[in-house]
């Protein structure tokens, strides 16, 4: 054992960042829906969005599912991973502690939840983003109580922040006419409706110490395979296609407009829009051989809400671009990640000319 905390010590010297004596890891605080959700919703037993069940999370660790919407990692996971930045866990996970939360940050993402709080709730239960924001506030009072005030600031000022939300805005709210967000709002009052709410979001996490953070914004989500299948033609649909584009413009703006504004932020946004339609477009290019059905399907009825465990798997879960009627696979993950690791200007931990306390190695980040 005391070599194991002799080793703790001075990897944590080396990669983290010392206050005060307290020396503190650079970690991940995640805000997300189900394309991040590293199994919260399993703690939400009325939550009808789950993934906790087979064949999520087959190509994941020991193939048990974990609660991640995928076969395998979600782009948080694989964007953190190439940083060499531990995995946060779930928030609600009842395993999770101060200590933990100290050495891994924590994730809040909620399959079904949106940037407004009446998204997803044909879901019943999911975590919104306010309420995630809510989560983190309590987060913070367990920090201080443990590490000092001080400490804590520096913590929360010098992790990394990620909010990755707004699909289900659309695709469980806006789109849908049993919402009345769909006939009290045309989409640009709805994109701006959007804005308003996020900027407020980010002002509080800023406030709350968040410098460094990053918006991912949407793909082409009118090509998900649960929008194919809805429509008549079987093709994308092109409105669903146009207010991700226009979501992704006005969040760009928004994030430039904050980084201005907010002292010492560096607020990014980035989006695979472009990447991702081209996969779409032009699979075999890219070594895929399927991008308008799911890996996951149940026989010939289409749409299934997910994937069950008497669904059956395509032959090679590597040339699928989307693994159930909602999500991208790991292989489209990945190509994501890479296109937002481009966007962003990551690179790995141990390459940043970070201050002389810097890391000089990178954690494994683990098969976790
Ligand atoms: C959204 O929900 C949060 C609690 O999670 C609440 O504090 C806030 O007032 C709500 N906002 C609106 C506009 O309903
Ligand atoms: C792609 O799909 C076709 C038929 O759908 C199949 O014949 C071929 O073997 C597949 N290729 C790969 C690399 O999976
Ligand atoms: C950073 O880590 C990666 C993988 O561990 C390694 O390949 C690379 O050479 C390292 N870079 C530096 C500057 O140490």
């Amino acid at each position: 054992m005391k070599s194991t905390l002799a080793l703790t010590l001075v990897i944590v010297v080396v990669l983290g960042f010392s206050i005060d004596g307290y020396h503190c890891k650079m970690v991940q605080f995640i805000f997300g829906d189900s394309l991040s959700d590293v199994g919260n919703n399993r703690y939400l037993s009325r939550s009808l969005a789950q993934a906790n069940l087979p064949w999520y999370g087959i190509d994941f660790g020991n193939g048990m599912p974990n609660g991640r919407f995928c076969n395998g990692r979600t782009v948080a996971d694989i964007i953190g991973d190439s940083m060499g930045l531990p995995r946060p866990p779930a928030f609600l996970d009842p395993s999770v502690n101060e200590d933990m939360i100290l050495e891994n940050g924590v994730n809040y993402a909620s399959g079904g939840g949106g940037i407004l709080n009446e998204t997803g709730s044909l879901f019943i239960q999911r975590l919104c983003l306010w309420k995630q924001i809510e989560l983190f506030q309590g987060t913070q009072v367990l920090i201080r109580k443990k590490i000092g005030a001080a400490a804590a600031e520096k913590f929360f000022q010098g992790a990394r922040y990620v909010v990755a939300l707004g699909s289900n805005d659309f695709i469980n709210n806006y789109l849908l006419p049993v919402y009345s967000d769909s006939f009290n709002y045309n989409d640009q009052t709805f994109i701006t409706y959007l804005m308003n709410t996020l900027q407020a979001q980010l002002k509080v996490l800023h406030s709350l110490g968040a410098r460094q953070l990053m918006v991912f914004g949407l793909g082409p989500m009118g090509c998900i395979p649960l929008q194919r299948v809805l429509s008549t033609t079987g093709n994308c649909q092109d409105r669903t296609n146009k207010l991700a584009l226009a979501f992704n413009q006005a969040g760009s703006k928004l994030l430039t407009s904050l980084s201005g504004k907010l002292p010492n932020a560096e607020f990014k946004f980035g989006d695979a829009y472009d990447v991702v339609n081209a996969l779409i477009t032009n699979p075999y290019k890219y070594g895929f051989n399927n991008s308008d059905s799911p890996c996951c399907s149940f026989g010939r009825i289409r749409p299934a809400l997910t994937c069950i465990p008497a669904s059956t798997l395509c032959k090679d879960r590597s040339t699928y671009v989307f693994w159930d009627e909602y999500h991208p696979s790991e292989s489209a993950n990945q190509i994501i990640a890479n296109e937002l690791i481009k966007k962003f200007g990551f690179v790995r931990a141990n390459e940043t000319n970070a201050p002389s306390s810097a890391p000089a190695m990178a954690p494994s980040p683990g098969g976790r």
